[in-house]
């Protein structure tokens, strides 16, 4: 197996943005220092399951590190809570102190300070046991894990879960937030194959969260960490046998046209649930290409459902019959972009037409532009999701996200990148711009998406809660005020109900 780095260090998935109004900003500033005292008062209430750390501790770096630089921050110090009880004495210290903190599962928020903090950064990294269950069909997934440790632990094994499309992505925010995979159109959103929550709730104490427990397991299907810290996820799986896929990357957008006749037919003429094409277009430092993903849940797709984007010319790099964890691993990583700033941010629609496509694509050569004018090292990113418009369907549990399961939203992901952090604001005023470019163009197109629901994960930073929950917001805000009437979770950053 070939293992390729894309040409053009692929700008490949997702985008978040936003205005920097961190959670801890309303809370009255304390400096890092003034959080020691809570640092001290958790190592010596802990047992020693779990561990407190301090720079240049290797563990405090990796505790506070992230995939966007721009998400990371220097807290006080970080903890690695080993046990649920522990993280309930550190939860109620935290509450009793009013200390802003974090929680990080995998570290992949785009936003700065949704699981970073200048308070306590709990790291969940020892949250990580995979137990496949063959009686039950269910897998319990420890909260610091990453998708990579779940395909890895499953291989062999005839199951798999819905879960991450790349490498490197935690599983917990993913989760927490909902979940697209490549398996959505089939079994929907990762959060409608749930099972239970292993749940610390805000006053310290443990519960395992099931469909018998109403308003929680709506809460936690979308509310992020709103409502406690999850320490497993327990998902149902699905047996898998050998599938198909790859991608391809072809340089400028000379088939742009092409690219976006086959979506139109892809979104139109494949009914075949098992079938995927994430296509996307990017700039990376003024240069810009088409990535185009592919996934088939089989061995070998039906004859002719690809064929029209494989005929554009490109690097193409396609497995087959083989494990979902080989298609997984070839796929380009995140890991290119690691290291640089990031936002993201998104535009459901309710399909991609060629007039709303030809906007993306000015908007890609646009914005690639006018970045690297900025920023010579910029990207931009966006990302096609052309789901089967019933993945709303797997589920009759109402969830916290989406609000609205009567019509399907194809989360539109949009993606910048960039290296110096004077131009911050700069590209958080760009991508919401962009964002607004690509909605009055679904909009124009006679798109009703004017208020449809954004989905958190790729939400720029500063979004109104609303724009997420919509019409479950007032439920979301009681289950809060019952849950969590002394606003423990407040301290934490997110998309606060
Ligand atoms: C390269 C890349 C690819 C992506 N691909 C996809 C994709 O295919 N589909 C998709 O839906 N999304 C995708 N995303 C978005 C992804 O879902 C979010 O970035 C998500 O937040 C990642 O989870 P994490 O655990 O790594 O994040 P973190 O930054 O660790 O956490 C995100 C949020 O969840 C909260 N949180 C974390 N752990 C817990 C916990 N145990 N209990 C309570 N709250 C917690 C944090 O406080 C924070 O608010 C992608 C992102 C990137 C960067
Ligand atoms: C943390 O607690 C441990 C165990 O109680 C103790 O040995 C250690 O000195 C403490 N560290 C700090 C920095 O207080
Ligand atoms: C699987 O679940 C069944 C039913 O709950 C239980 O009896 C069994 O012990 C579990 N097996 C494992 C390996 O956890
Ligand atoms: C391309 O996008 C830019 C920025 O949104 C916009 O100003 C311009 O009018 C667009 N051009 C076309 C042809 O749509």
């Amino acid at each position: 197996m070939v293992r390729v780095i894309p040409l053009l260090s692929a700008a490949f998935l997702f985008i978040a943005s936003g205005e920097a109004v961190l959670a801890d900003s309303q809370h009255p500033f304390r400096d890092s220092s003034d959080f020691l005292d809570t640092c001290k008062l958790i190592n010596n209430s802990i047992s020693t399951a779990s561990a407190v750390y301090y720079p240049p501790s290797p563990s405090y770096t990796a505790d506070n590190k992230h995939w966007a630089v721009s998400s990371s921050a220097l807290s006080a110090c970080s903890v690695e809570p080993g046990n649920p009880e522990d993280l309930g004495v550190i939860l109620r210290i935290l509450g009793d102190t009013r200390t802003p903190f974090a929680v990080k599962g995998g570290g992949h928020a785009t936003n700065p300070g949704f699981s970073s903090t200048p308070g306590v950064q709990i790291a969940m990294r020892l949250f990580d046991k995979i137990t496949v269950n063959q009686t039950t069909s269910t897998v319990e997934i420890g909260a610091g894990l990453l998708w990579d440790d779940v395909y890895r632990a499953l291989d062999g094994t005839g199951l798999n879960v819905v879960g991450g499309r790349v490498s490197g992505v935690g599983v917990a925010g993913f989760i927490l937030g909902g979940g697209y995979s490549w398996k959505t159109s089939q079994f929907g959103l990762t959060i409608d194959t749930m099972d239970s929550y292993h749940l610390v709730l805000p006053d310290g104490t443990v519960q395992i969260v099931t469909p018998a427990n109403e308003d929680l397991w709506f809460g936690l299907r979308g509310g992020f960490n709103n409502f406690g810290i999850v320490t497993k996820f327990v998902l149902k799986a699905h047996p898998q046998g050998d599938v198909w896929g790859g991608f391809t990357i072809t340089p400028g957008l000379h088939y742009a046209d092409k690219v976006n006749a086959a979506i139109v037919k892809f979104q139109q003429e494949v009914t075949d649930k098992k079938a995927m094409v994430l296509p996307t277009y990017n700039t990376v430092s003024d240069k810009p290409s088409v990535e185009l993903l592919f996934f088939y849940d089989g061995p070998e797709p039906p004859a002719g459902i690809f064929d029209d984007f494989l005929a554009i010319p490109e690097l193409q790099i396609i497995v087959g019959p083989t494990s979902f964890l080989e298609f997984f691993s070839i796929l380009p990583s995140s890991d290119p972009f690691a290291g640089k700033r990031a936002y993201f941010s998104n535009v459901p629609v309710l399909e991609y037409t060629s007039t709303l496509l030809d906007a993306i694509v000015n908007e890609t050569r646009f914005w690639g532009d006018k970045l690297a004018e900025l920023d010579s090292h910029a990207a931009v990113s966006y990302d096609i999701e052309p789901f089967d418009s019933g993945l709303f369907s797997h589920s009759n549990t109402p969830s916290a996200y989406p609000p609205d399961r009567s019509r399907a939203l194809l989360p539109t992901n949009l993606y910048f990148a960039w290296t110096s952090p004077t131009r911050d604001a700069d590209v958080a005023v760009a991508l919401q711009q962009s964002t607004n470019a690509v909605r009055a163009a679904a909009i124009a197109d006679g798109q009703d998406v004017a208020n449809a629901a954004l989905y958190g994960n790729y939400a720029l930073f500063g979004t109104p809660v609303e724009s997420l929950y919509g019409a479950n917001l007032q439920r979301l805000r009681d289950i809060r005020s019952r849950v969590d009437p002394k606003g423990v979770m407040g301290l934490a950053g997110g998309f606060k109900v």
